[in-house]
């Protein structure tokens, strides 16, 4: 296949990174999950110690160091040099990077670093805003969603999995407040781009969503 590069947005839980990241293993693309470097910040912010405020998002992002490393069908993401991979899907962090990514400053260092990474081609990206306004030149654009339902009970799975108690009903509420705010932020918010294609992966499995996206990369 072509060195395309492939923009795949959507809310929480609609489950881009998981077929992302199959999608690009079977095309031998690098994968690139924008949401890990807002989340890199998030978790960098927290480490702090000290109430969470804007000023405080700010004088992290300034002197952050985020990098993210796709190898081996496995993305591991570094913030000044340490491996925080298994620490930016806390819920800690997810409380605060909507916070986090509405930040001009923030989002202008993360997307001139997304743009570097998108330069290549033979690249599947996903995010927020990635076809409308990190790459939007992209060759496929896919708009990729799923009732809040299904969403819920996927980001549920997930955490119970890595140990986490969360109420069914909190997730939902969880996943409903980050809707709202990736899509009423001034800067860039979660919208479908108007050539992207919309794929609802409700009742869908993980390996009929995959295969969809490589029929769309044909
Ligand atoms: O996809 P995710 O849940 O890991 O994303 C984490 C947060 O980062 C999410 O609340 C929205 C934000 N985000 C963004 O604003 N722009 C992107 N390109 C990717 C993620």
């Amino acid at each position: 296949m072509k060195n395309l590069v492939v923009a795949i947005d959507g809310p929480a839980g609609a489950g881009k990174s998981t077929v992302a990241q199959l999608a690009a293993k079977k095309l031998g693309y690098t994968y690139i999950d924008t949401g890990a470097m807002y989340r890199a910040v998030a978790w960098k912010t927290l480490q702090q110690g000290k109430k969470v405020t804007d000023e405080l998002i700010l004088a992290v992002v300034k002197d952050i160091d985020v990098n993210l490393q796709y190898q081996d069908g496995k993305t591991t993401v570094t913030v000044d040099g340490t491996d925080v991979t298994g620490q930016i899907r806390t819920p800690e962090v997810s409380a605060i990077v909507s916070q986090v990514a509405a930040l001009g400053p923030v989002r202008e260092k993360m997307v001139d670093l997304q743009r570097k990474m998108g330069e290549r081609g033979s690249v599947l990206m996903d995010g927020r805003d990635i076809a409308t306004n990190v790459l939007p030149n992209a060759d496929v654009k896919i708009f990729l969603t799923a009732s809040i339902e299904e969403r819920a009970r996927r980001r549920h799975k997930e955490l119970t999995e890595k140990g986490y108690e969360i109420d069914m009903e909190k997730m939902k509420a969880d996943i409903a407040a980050r809707d709202k705010a990736d899509s009423e932020r001034e800067i860039s918010p979660l919208v479908q781009a108007e050539d992207a294609t919309l794929l609802d992966t409700t009742g869908l499995s993980i390996d009929e969503v995959v295969e969809r996206i490589l029929a769309m990369c044909k």
